[in-house]
């Protein structure tokens, strides 16, 4: 009469761990993407969110970076930018940002983008640029 009991009982076990694995399975799938999406957005307001937003026509401190991708420096209409950014004659992609945003001045000197320290990790630059690149 034992043997039976016992055997439910491991069924439950092995039934009841199955379900679990197939929960952190799914999760696991689902993370990465999700993770993504939120690092971008994260490490955009940590270091930039400050000076600016991306909503269109929005500008604070700085211009809003509104399909900044693909959008001519210091060209929006309704910001004060300084003649430096006005001047400096070339589209924002991504290899530009991302110098940009290590070291402003060595991309356009004498931009106004200031106090701005810079930002080292390229993996952090890598992550805002993806974030900027979503806004099209
Ligand atoms: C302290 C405020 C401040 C912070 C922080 C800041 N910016 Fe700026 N940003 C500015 C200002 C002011 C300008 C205008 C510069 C000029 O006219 O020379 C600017 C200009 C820019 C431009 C040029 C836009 C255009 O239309 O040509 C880009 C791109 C930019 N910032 C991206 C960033 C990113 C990305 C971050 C975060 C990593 C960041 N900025 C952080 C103030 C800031």
């Amino acid at each position: 009469m034992l043997m039976p009991s016992i055997r439910i009982a491991a069924l439950f076990i092995g039934v009841a761990t199955m379900a679990v694995s197939v929960t952190s399975v799914a999760q696991e799938a689902k993370s990465p993407v999700a993770a993504e999406g939120d690092a971008g957005q994260q490490a955009f307001n940590n270091a930039c969110r400050t000076c600016h937003i991306m909503r269109e026509g929005d500008n604070r401190l700085g211009p809003n970076l509104h399909k900044v991708v693909g959008r001519k420096a210091g060209s929006l209409p309704d910001y004060p930018f300084s003649s430096a950014m006005k001047e400096a004659g070339f589209v924002w992609d991504e290899e530009k940002l991302d110098r940009f945003i290590a070291n402003p001045d060595e991309v356009v000197p004498g931009n106004g983008m200031k106090p701005y320290g810079g930002l080292a990790s390229s993996d952090e630059r890598k992550k805002i640029i993806a974030f900027l690149a979503q806004s099209r």
